[in-house]
């Protein structure tokens, strides 16, 4: 048993918590994500960059999840050590990234790595919508509804510079806060989370059409709806702010929000936008976005 795999990460880039609700999301595919090699040896799992380690009989979600890829793939015992480009649970879908990787390293046939990564990412997300999956492991650009699932579409790949705020959030509790607010405020909050559908319909379409002015406009009115949604957060918005005084189109926060990462579109100012985050501490790169499965 020897071989290698890559599985992409992702951003969300317009349409987070409204498409928990109905709207549609924007997703590109980041070019950097997991790599990952497997040897003969006893069944283990070591990803040093994230200090994690799972073995297929530990009780963990990650152990659980090594286990169901080895099912899936029909690995047997292997042992896989992984690399990663990309920080674990901050909103760029590193669980995903890292089961197309495993599963790619232990396994050529495609449809079983798909099973692979489907089962691994039911164990970190209980009834996940797919997209992170999808992105991991064909990348591209695709519109997701919940009712549709993915549509990819043809665009030119864009460059995004990319910070992780370093704060901790969780998922689950800023998805149940913005359905707490929608029955508190009905409304007002499917105003604004209709808004946000509008939104990403507009930025489907200046992606397209390679207006990156608009898709930078479009985003940075997708945060103002998402602060007023309430999952934002003083990091965020003082990452978003340093990364428009740089020079950046648009700004915003990308995936649960709460903390973790924050997306910057600032062509031919990337190095401005990074230049400034890393002065303020954050960890932060640039990255293609929209590669498809095999053009990297
Ligand atoms: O931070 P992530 O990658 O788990 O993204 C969450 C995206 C939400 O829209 C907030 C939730 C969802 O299930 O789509």
């Amino acid at each position: 048993m020897s071989g290698s795999g890559f599985g992409r990460g992702k951003v969300i880039l317009l349409g987070e918590h409204a498409v928990v609700h109905g709207e549609p999301a924007l997703a590109g595919a980041l070019a950097r994500g997991v790599r990952a090699e497997a040897a003969a040896g006893a069944a283990h799992l070591r990803v040093a960059a994230w200090g994690l380690e799972a073995r297929p009989d530990g009780a963990a979600p990650v152990d659980r999840a090594f286990a169901a890829i080895l099912a899936a793939t029909g690995a047997g015992e292997a042992a896989v050590t992984a690399d990663a480009e990309i920080p674990v649970g901050a909103g760029l879908g590193s669980s995903a990234a890292l089961a197309a990787a495993v599963a790619r390293a232990l396994c050529s046939d495609e449809a079983r790595v798909a099973d692979a990564v489907a089962a691994s990412e039911r164990i970190f997300h209980g009834n996940p919508s797919g997209i992170d999956a999808a992105m991991a492991l064909g990348g591209g650009f695709g519109r997701f509804t919940r009712g549709g699932g993915l549509e990819r579409f043809a665009a030119a790949p864009v460059r995004l510079c990319v910070a992780n705020t370093g704060r901790r959030r969780d998922t689950g509790a800023l998805v149940a806060g913005v359905s707490a607010r929608l029955r508190d405020r009905p409304a007002a909050t499917a105003a604004l989370l209709r808004a946000i559908g509008a939104l990403v319909d507009q930025g489907v379409t200046a992606l397209r059409e390679g207006r990156l002015t608009s898709l930078g406009e479009v985003m940075d009115r997708n945060q103002a709806a998402l602060a007023e949604v309430g999952v934002s957060c003083s990091e965020i918005e003082t990452a978003c702010e340093l990364a428009r005084r740089a020079g950046a189109l648009g700004a915003k926060l990308t995936g649960a929000g709460g903390g973790g990462c924050v997306v910057a579109l600032a062509p031919g100012r990337e190095e401005a936008v990074l230049a400034a985050w890393r002065a303020a501490g954050l960890e932060a790169f640039a990255a293609e976005v929209g590669f498809q499965h095999g053009s990297q």
